[in-house]
């Protein structure tokens, strides 16, 4: 099987075709997401929550990513890894780079970090070293204590331009992609146009390049539902049909309906 490059993805931004990301922690989930050639495998700090069992994202340690990272790669002959800086692990340049190296060296090939215009000089180094990276705007989990829920940002005029022009900055910097977590659809829709690299979404509305969800959710495993995502397992007779189903509807359009989506 090729191997999706960061490259391919832009292209696919070039050419107005929408890709797949879904999450893994694991070497049998992601063989499944390989093996379905879902675009990008994440290995998200969301492992907290859904492979702990913790309220949130902050207890992750940058050993556990490592070793999540590790296992997920040994999977992905064809998907492209990208692993989450966990909380603090960035909070100065030098950890940045020390950290996102430990990262690369347990098979990720792309780095995502939360954090608005702060993260420029982090991104510019990691850039100019050949270390490719996805910025996570919007809802940012690690922030959770600061911003009291997980809900939608942006929605008020001066959080909307402030996370517009934190990626047009960061794009500037040299950031590869964008996450958008929790946006309303035009913020989305807006940024992505704007915008020259990839935007993936993830309750950001269905006009963002690429479409990812935490696997655990679109298999009914997760204790809660979030709007922005949905069970694709009811549907389906087994897991990988459950992921081809959940494929086919970002690709054809489909995922997210209005139902999933934020004004
Ligand atoms: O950690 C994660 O899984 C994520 C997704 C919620 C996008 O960042």
């Amino acid at each position: 099987m090729k191997k999706i490059t960061i490259k391919d993805i832009k292209s696919l931004k070039k050419g107005n075709k929408k890709f797949t990301v879904l999450t893994a922690y694991d070497f049998s989930f992601a063989r499944v997401l390989n093996d379905t050639k879902i675009d990008i495998i994440l290995v998200g700090d969301s492992l907290g929550n859904v492979i702990q069992g913790n309220k949130n994202t902050i207890p992750v340690t940058m050993e556990e990513m490592c070793y999540h990272t590790k296992l997920v790669a040994k999977a992905a002959s064809h998907s492209l890894v990208m692993s989450d800086m966990p909380f603090m692990s960035y909070k100065t340049l030098d950890d940045a780079l020390i950290n996102a190296t430990k990262l690369m060296q347990s098979g990720a090939e792309i780095i995502k970090i939360e954090g608005g215009k702060w993260v420029e000089k982090i991104i510019k180094e990691l850039s100019v070293r050949g270390i490719p990276t996805c910025c996570h705007l919007g809802l940012t989990p690690q922030y959770i204590h600061k911003l009291g829920s997980y809900g939608v940002r942006g929605k008020g005029q001066d959080e909307a331009n402030t996370i517009k022009s934190d990626s047009m900055i960061l794009e500037k910097a040299g950031a590869d992609f964008f996450l958008l977590e929790c946006v309303p659809t035009l913020l989305g829709e807006e940024i992505t146009k704007a915008l020259e690299v990839p935007v993936i979404g993830i309750g950001a509305g269905g006009k963002t390049d690429g479409q990812v969800l935490v696997t655990h959710d679109i298999l009914g495993l997760s204790e809660l539902t979030p709007k922005f995502t949905k069970n694709f397992l009811t549907d389906a007779n087994s897991i990988k049909e459950a992921i081809e189903l959940y494929k086919e509807a970002v690709l054809s359009g489909k995922f997210p309906s209005s139902e999933n989506c934020f004004k």
